[in-house]
């Protein structure tokens, strides 16, 4: 039996890692367009969003008494983002990584099902590890180094997320989602990414940093386009049982990022250049990322649209009015 769940504003839903940097912004566009938000989050949000109309759950994913408890029978969709996301901590804590995604996962697909719920999963292009063949489409080949580098475990776990995923939808007929977010940056990001952390650095007039002359190339997507892009997959009847790539095509190499960071902001500090091989001997970094959104475009209508220049710009405007931000201390790699 094939659940199929019809969505509407006004919608009750459930966001795992709402308080998060991609989550915060969801619930924003949630609320706005007239949904009932829960969040349920391990950690409290920085800045609550909502002005009153959110409901903040503070939980585990990998609590399954938990995440039942807030995926009731009366929840419509789940939008599931919590994850350990980031190098800096998925190379320190590679056992929560597992078993966020790989326990909690499962959870909350648990709990969706047993609700009726419809289901979102946040993938990642991660999933397709150093496949050389760019532009990516949906069901290009997974390309992975050796299970003895810390490095491919969010990977793999995030693949087996998606594998969990398609599971409940093929053998219990789970209506569910699966969405692949490449390079997203924008307003509140931690500063431990390329972007997040070029802006935070630029802004406290402190030296950029790239690794191996800033040559690999990523195509950086603006954090609304993506959120577009997750409640489309939600709400468009196409998007059942399916996986989408949403990302900018618009490849841009780190070193042009860094850059245009620099105009924008004005930063007169110099750009330090990190040999890898000398210093993160154990990250493998990919030489290119691209995603194939074709896909996106023809079954959900959907695709990026703000230019790269546009989204850092408001990035750097809400930067520099966000004082508690500027203050956190930055966690690169290097
Ligand atoms: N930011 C990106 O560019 C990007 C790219 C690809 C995929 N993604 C995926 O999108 C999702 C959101 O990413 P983000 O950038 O907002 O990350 P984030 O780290 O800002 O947010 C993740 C949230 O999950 C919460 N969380 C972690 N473990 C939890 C647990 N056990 N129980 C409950 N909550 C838990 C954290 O507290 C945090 O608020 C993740 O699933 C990530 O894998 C993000």
């Amino acid at each position: 039996m094939t659940n199929v769940v019809e969505l509407s504003t006004g919608s009750r839903v459930v966001v795992t890692g709402g308080n998060g940097f991609i989550g915060g912004h969801l619930v924003k566009r949630l609320v706005e367009r007239g949904d009932r938000v829960i969040v349920f989050d391990g950690t409290p949000p920085a800045r609550p969003v909502g002005g009153g109309r959110v409901r903040y759950v503070q939980g585990d994913i990998r609590d399954a008494a938990a995440t039942a408890a807030v995926i009731t029978d009366d929840v419509d969709v789940v939008y599931h983002l919590a994850a350990v996301v980031g190098v800096d901590q998925y190379l320190a804590r590679p056992l929560d990584v597992i078993d966020v995604n790989v326990i909690g996962t499962r959870n909350v697909l648990e709990a969706a099902h047993r609700a009726g719920a419809k289901l979102i999963l946040a993938s990642t292009s991660e999933v397709f590890g150093k496949n050389p063949a760019v532009p990516w489409r949906e069901d290009d080949d997974r390309v992975l180094g050796s299970t003895s580098s810390t490095r491919w475990v969010y990977s793999s776990t995030k693949s087996v997320t998606e594998h969990l995923t398609f599971a409940f939808v093929r053998q219990l007929g789970l209506d569910a989602t699966i969405v692949r977010f490449f390079n997203a940056y924008g307003p509140g990001q931690r500063p431990a990414y390329i972007v997040s952390r070029s802006v935070h650095r630029a802004l406290n007039g402190e030296s950029m940093v790239v690794y191996d002359e800033g040559t690999q190339t990523r195509c950086f997507t603006y954090v609304e386009d993506a959120v577009e892009g997750t409640i489309l997959a939600a709400t468009h009847p196409a998007a059942r049982g399916e996986a989408f790539n949403i990302g900018s095509m618009l490849e841009t190499t780190v070193g042009e990022v860094v850059g245009l960071i620099a105009e924008l902001t004005g930063a007169r500090t110099e750009v330090i250049d990190v040999d890898t091989d000398k210093k993160l001997v154990s990250y493998e970094d990919l030489p290119r990322r691209i995603p194939d959104t074709t896909k996106a475009r023809e079954l959900l209508g959907w695709e990026c649209s703000t230019s790269l220049r546009d989204g850092l710009a408001a990035t750097i405007a809400w930067a520099r009015e966000n004082d508690w931000w500027l203050q956190q201390p930055d966690s690169g790699a290097a």
